[in-house]
């Protein structure tokens, strides 16, 4: 079923993605330390709503209901309760309904899936924001608490570094299979790390990332899981990065653009959203994605395309081995058919099919609650030809954002068409 009331993208802001290896950010190395802090969860929250609002020319006084996805800043900043983080970003939002919504990795989707549901139910104006800080603590420690995306109880003891080794699990059913190979997830990454550096943004705008290097394990890429059944089948490279961020964007139904004195022509049109849920208590065969597939199948449905009319596309890439897997699952490619798609450059920014054109979660980054959000923006961008010195070539016009939680468990698909 299509959506009875159009939805639209107006616009929206992207914060900085910063971490460890981007030059801004203050660690104890960093010439500013002592002198400067991060910006903190709630700066980004702050930073992304306001100037979402500023940017699309939104008062704050006509929005009618707020989301903001967010995984566990309980866990990385002692802070919960965002809704009210939003409610407080602008004098204009005190007293707006806002709700935080959680779904892992997929926060920022589902707060997304939110806004497009309220306003078949009725709103007209709404933002939808997400964010988290993760660079409070060390990597080791962050790998425990984002192993709360697993079923802690019977995952956590794979690895300290738990999502990690659940996808060097995937990656060594892949590369056992023979259908996809440690080259084909090198060349996912060089890929990430290639658009990031042409993307002001990203977190490893200025970290270089060669073949050789992404291909082996070395001191410069180390294979760094603590067990050893699964060590050799990821490196650092083949990692989403530990980043800090945020991102707010404006939805709006037709209504919601007369009032602010836009036509659809001013947005970006939203033709279908699907999520889906797995089961956190069982894992699914190593080699396919089912729940981005149920979701991709949802979204394709509402939209009333195909996987062959995609321009365009944000997956969830929170491993290289991610990648390919989604290719799978979203249809790009037939089973065991989605490393042909890397390996001919078909996904790269001069491919039929661009895929993560600013860096995606290994390049740009991954700050969990924020980018299934980015990843709209990012389309949007796209849509609009304002990539800078990432923009495609060929005018894209339909656009697909693929945000997944867990290991395949939470997943939302979301098809764009250009205004
Ligand atoms: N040789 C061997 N081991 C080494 C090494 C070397 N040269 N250098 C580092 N290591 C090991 C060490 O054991 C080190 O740990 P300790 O220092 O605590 O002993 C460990 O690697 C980590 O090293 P760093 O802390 O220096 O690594 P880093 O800060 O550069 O982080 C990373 C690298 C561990 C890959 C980190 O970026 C990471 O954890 N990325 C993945 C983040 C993640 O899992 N996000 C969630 C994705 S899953 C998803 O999206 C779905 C969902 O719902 C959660």
């Amino acid at each position: 079923m299509p959506l009875h009331r159009r939805a639209f993208v107006l616009g929206g802001h992207i914060t900085p993605f910063i971490g460890k290896k981007h030059p801004d950010f203050v660690w104890k190395g960093h010439p500013d330390f002592g002198t400067r802090d991060n910006p903190t969860l709630e700066d980004y929250v702050v930073t992304a709503v306001t100037e979402a609002l500023a940017s699309t020319g939104t008062p704050a006084e006509l929005v009618d209901k707020a989301w903001i996805g967010n995984f566990v800043g309980e866990l990385f900043s002692a802070q919960g309760h965002l809704g009210a983080a939003v409610a407080g970003a602008h004098p204009g939002l005190k007293y707006k309904p806002v709700m935080r919504v959680e779904g892992a990795c997929a926060s920022g989707g589902l707060a997304f899936a939110s806004a497009v549901e309220s306003i078949q139910a009725g709103s007209d104006v709404t933002l939808v924001a997400g964010a988290e800080v993760q660079t409070t603590a060390s990597a080791r420690q962050g790998g425990d608490y984002l192993a709360r995306a697993s079923h802690y109880a019977r995952q956590r003891g794979i690895d300290d570094f738990t999502f990690p080794a659940l996808f060097a699990r995937r990656a060594r059913a892949a590369y056992g299979s023979g259908v996809i190979t440690e080259d084909d997830t090198a060349r996912i990454s060089v890929k990430a790390y290639a658009n990031a550096h042409k993307n002001p943004l990203a977190h490893m705008k200025a970290v270089p990332m060669p073949f050789e290097v992404a291909r082996t394990a070395s001191d410069a890429n180390p294979a760094f899981l603590g067990n050893p059944e699964l060590q050799p089948f990821l490196k650092v490279s083949d990692c989403s990065q530990v980043s800090d961020g945020g991102a707010a964007m404006i939805v709006v139904s037709e209504e919601g653009l007369r009032k602010l004195g836009r036509t659809p022509a001013d947005a970006v049109e939203i033709l279908g959203v699907g999520a889906a849920t797995g089961n956190l208590f069982e894992d699914d065969d190593l080699l396919s994605m089912p729940t981005t597939a149920h979701a991709a199948a949802r979204a394709y449905a509402q939209a009333g395309i195909t996987a062959a009319d995609v321009d365009v596309a944000e997956v969830h890439d929170c491993f290289a081995i991610t990648e390919i897997l989604m290719y799978e699952a979203l249809g790009f490619a037939a089973a065991g058919q989605g490393a042909a798609l890397i390996r001919e450059g078909r996904t790269e920014l001069s491919g039929d099919l661009p895929v993560n054109t600013g860096g995606g979660l290994i390049g740009f980054g991954h700050p969990v609650g924020a980018t299934g959000v980015k990843q709209i923006l990012e389309l949007v961008r796209q849509l609009r030809g304002a990539c800078g010195a990432y923009q495609i070539g060929g005018a894209p016009s339909v656009a697909l954002a693929a945000n997944m939680g867990g290991d395949d468990k939470t997943a939302v698909v979301s098809v764009l068409r250009a205004g």
